[in-house]
């Protein structure tokens, strides 16, 4: 069997027995554990001086493979390019989208010495795994280093309509890095769709359907193959770990300042994206149009911070504080805080169980690739006395989730009207909703996202590869010149465990 070589901007390592990692990293943790392989990426450290350092650590038949970035590659390559221009972009938020060609450069550059990291460590019949939008060049600059190697990416967000992709000044380069992958994996069809369309209409491609499996694209002198794979969670554990934390210290503090009130929960990463300031004010308009709901219902927000040194996120959280003040003053009494806003992370052990004891669960992106909470929420729920799900439609989640009570993020009233729905539902259109939801959730879990994204990966361009590249092993590891031009010197290799 082929080993497995998974690329994401962010490793994350998984400790055996800790805490349940999100579902993506659980995933592609088992499917490394079951081939072997590594796992190679940013380490998240960023260094003011000195060489960034090649760091190896074995776990079993698993290896982690993590760089750090010196600041300027940080600034150009994450900061920059990645989550100020495509990230916006691609959430379908142009107005927030900020471009510098140096910051382009910078990511394409951070992208070929990340590949040329790679390729002293791979194999010649490697399968080779790349993740989300900070890496499109990755497989264009691994090809120029001569690796022929079967070379799959999954970009976990929206792919943008073609007029909003052009408004990102290099959407061709862009689009060509792209075809050089062998095969493109998207979260829903209609993101799929947007991108054939800019091949056929932006490129001059084709795209052709075949009887079964992925489409076949022809652009920029390329043959690729591009899907559909909705990425999954575990709902059965994802039910245990709730079940388990039931009487738990969180929950129980939970529902004691709770009393007998019902809960609404949201969890979001505090994102522009993820339409936190519409969904406090749907929260006020219930509030405001249905008085015998006052002081009966309470609403956590979980939102902890991310990437907090970039202006657009620093201002979504002044926002997001104001609204959750200004809300709050309005209908506080003496023994109730009608929005509960905590700006922290907690452990996903404490999600699901506090998931379970919410009567709603309350998902309004304005765009999310997937967004696994809804999933989550679903999943942690008693099937005997499940909760509601509110779910925008802008979420890749509700292509899937039929059961949740779909809302346009935008419509304020809208969204009101769901809330009351979900909190004065029935309970056995409650029970008949989740369980539809739940056939949906182990159907398409997370393993067979992954196997169904690795088996059209085995199966692309028929004949055996070879990596075309000389014979180097990981033993042989020599660190390339640093992106910003460091010099090279031997890799420092840290074996941690064994
Ligand atoms: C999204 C992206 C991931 C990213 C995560 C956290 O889910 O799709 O690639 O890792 O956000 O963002 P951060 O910038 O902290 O890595």
């Amino acid at each position: 069997m082929s080993r497995l070589i998974i690329v994401s901007n962010r490793v994350a390592p998984i400790s055996e027995g800790g805490p349940a990692a999100g579902g993506l990293a659980v995933g592609v943790y088992d499917a490394l554990k079951e081939t072997g392989g590594m796992w190679f990426g940013w380490s998240g450290d960023v260094l003011s001086s000195g060489q960034p350092q090649i760091k190896l650590e074995e776990r079993g038949p698993v290896t982690f493979a993590t760089v750090s970035l010196v600041r300027r590659d940080y600034d150009q390559y994450y900061r920059g390019f990645s989550n100020a221009t495509l990230w916006p972009a691609f959430h379908y938020r142009a107005d927030l989208l900020q471009y510098d060609r140096h910051d382009f450069e910078g990511y394409r550059r951070v992208n070929a010495w990340l590949a040329q990291q790679l390729v002293p460590l791979l194999r010649e019949d490697d399968v080779i795994w790349v993740h989300d939008y900070h890496l499109i060049p990755f497989a264009q600059a691994l090809r120029a280093a001569g690796v022929n190697n079967r070379i799959g990416f999954f970009l976990h967000i929206p792919f943008p309509a073609s007029q909003v992709l052009l408004a990102v000044p290099p959407h061709r380069e862009l689009v060509e890095a792209l075809c050089s992958f062998d095969l493109l994996g998207f979260q829903t069809t209609p993101d799929l769709r947007a991108f054939c369309d800019y091949i056929i209409n932006e490129a001059q491609g084709t795209v052709r359907a075949s009887a079964s499996g992925p489409l076949t694209v022809q652009a920029f002198g390329r043959t690729l193959r591009a899907s559909a794979y909705p990425i999954g969670v575990y709902p059965d554990e994802i039910a245990e770990l709730a079940k388990a934390g039931e009487r738990g210290k969180p929950v129980r503090t939970m529902k004691a300042t709770l009393h007998s009130r019902k809960l609404i929960m949201s969890v979001d990463r505090l994102d522009y994206s993820k339409g936190l300031v519409e969904r406090f004010r749907a929260f006020e308009r219930l509030l405001e149009n249905t008085a015998a709901l006052r002081n009966k219902v309470s609403f956590l927000q979980i939102a902890p911070p991310t990437r907090a040194d970039m202006h657009a996120y620093q201002d979504i959280r002044l926002q997001l504080e104001g609204e959750s003040g200004r809300i709050n003053g309005r209908f506080a009494e003496l023994d109730w805080t009608p929005i509960l806003y905590i700006h922290r992370q907690y452990e996903r052990s404490v999600l699901a169980a506090l998931f379970r004891t919410a009567h709603v669960g309350y998902v309004t992106p304005l765009r999310d690739g997937m967004n696994l909470v809804a999933k989550e929420y679903v999943s942690a729920q008693d099937p005997e006395n499940p909760g509601v799900l509110v779910l925008s439609r802008f979420a890749g989640a509700a292509q899937e989730l039929e059961g949740a009570l779909i809302v346009n993020p935008v419509d304020v009233d809208g969204m009101a009207e769901a809330l009351a729905q979900a909190l004065g539902m029935p309970l056995a259109e409650r029970q008949a909703r989740h369980r539809d939801m739940m056939v949906q959730l182990r159907e398409n879990n997370v393993s067979v996202w992954r196997d169904n994204f690795m088996r059209d990966l085995q199966n692309v361009g028929g004949a055996k590869r070879g990596r075309g590249a000389k014979g180097r092993g990981a033993a042989g590891a020599e660190r390339a010149s640093g992106p910003s031009g460091a010099s090279g010197k031997k890799a420092a290799r840290e074996s941690v465990t064994g």
